[in-house]
């Protein structure tokens, strides 16, 4: 990878990581802790699942994510990515290592990679439920509808209680498309941003992390 290409990637992560707090935080019912104060019964380390990850660039922006929504910036957290590309997943899995133990701030984070079909999540029994953040980046929804359909199926049903579904999307419509289908699963929209700093790409339309949406699972 190119150094241009290498920074425009963490410029990336830095605006992703920047949308994600303004959206958590202009969400009124947000997971305890997301608004600064401590999570009751604080300790248990967040848990996190990003689906169709890729080789899961974003693996350390969602845990810090995650951490803040526990309340305590140095919670630990558990991440579990999964894509059905074994090689982003082997890439994951080499560049971030299985665990870090806490420093500068941060708590301990374990992370966990799996080469698997998001469509069948719930054949992975190993990978439990109760997840506190599920993450779709540039859901591809476009794509095969029926597949995405069945996914954000599984990632609202992987959600624990007060959990949120967060999705990020290339493309307007292909937004648009997700919104609706996640509500119709049973999501309810918390809040949608467009991103003000999206990296526009060679293809009409496109750029990166164009937008950010959360849910909660409708009562
Ligand atoms: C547009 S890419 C996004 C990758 C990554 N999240 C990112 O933002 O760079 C869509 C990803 O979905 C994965 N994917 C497609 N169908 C899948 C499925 N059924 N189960 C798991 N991953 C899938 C692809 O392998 C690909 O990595």
């Amino acid at each position: 990878m190119s150094g241009a290409i290498r920074k425009a990637n963490e410029e990336d992560l830095e605006r992703l990581a920047r949308l994600l707090r303004k959206v958590a935080g202009a969400d009124p019912g947000s997971p305890p802790g997301a608004r600064g104060e401590p999570a009751a019964g604080s300790g248990a380390a967040a848990r996190v699942l990003d689906l169709a990850c890729g080789d899961c660039r974003e693996a350390e922006v969602l845990a810090d994510f995650a951490a803040e929504l526990s309340g305590t910036p140095s919670a630990e957290v558990s991440l579990t990515g999964i894509d059905v590309r074994a090689r982003e997943i082997a890439d994951a899995a080499r560049r971030l290592g299985r665990v870090r133990e806490a420093s500068e701030g941060r708590g301990r984070r374990e992370f966990e990679f799996l080469t698997g079909d998001a469509t069948k999540l719930p054949g992975l029994s190993q990978l439990g439920g109760d997840f506190d953040l599920v993450f779709l980046r540039h859901q591809n929804y476009w794509n095969g509808a029926r597949d995405w359909e069945e996914i954000f199926d599984h990632a609202l049903a992987k959600l624990a209680p007060g959990g949120r579904l967060a999705i990020t999307s290339y493309f307007d419509k292909e937004h648009a498309l997700a919104l609706e289908v996640i509500g119709r699963l049973g999501g309810e929209l918390v809040r949608s941003e467009f991103n003000p700093e999206t990296r526009r790409l060679g293809t009409p339309g496109k750029s990166i992390d164009r937008h950010v949406a959360v849910f909660r699972r409708k009562p």
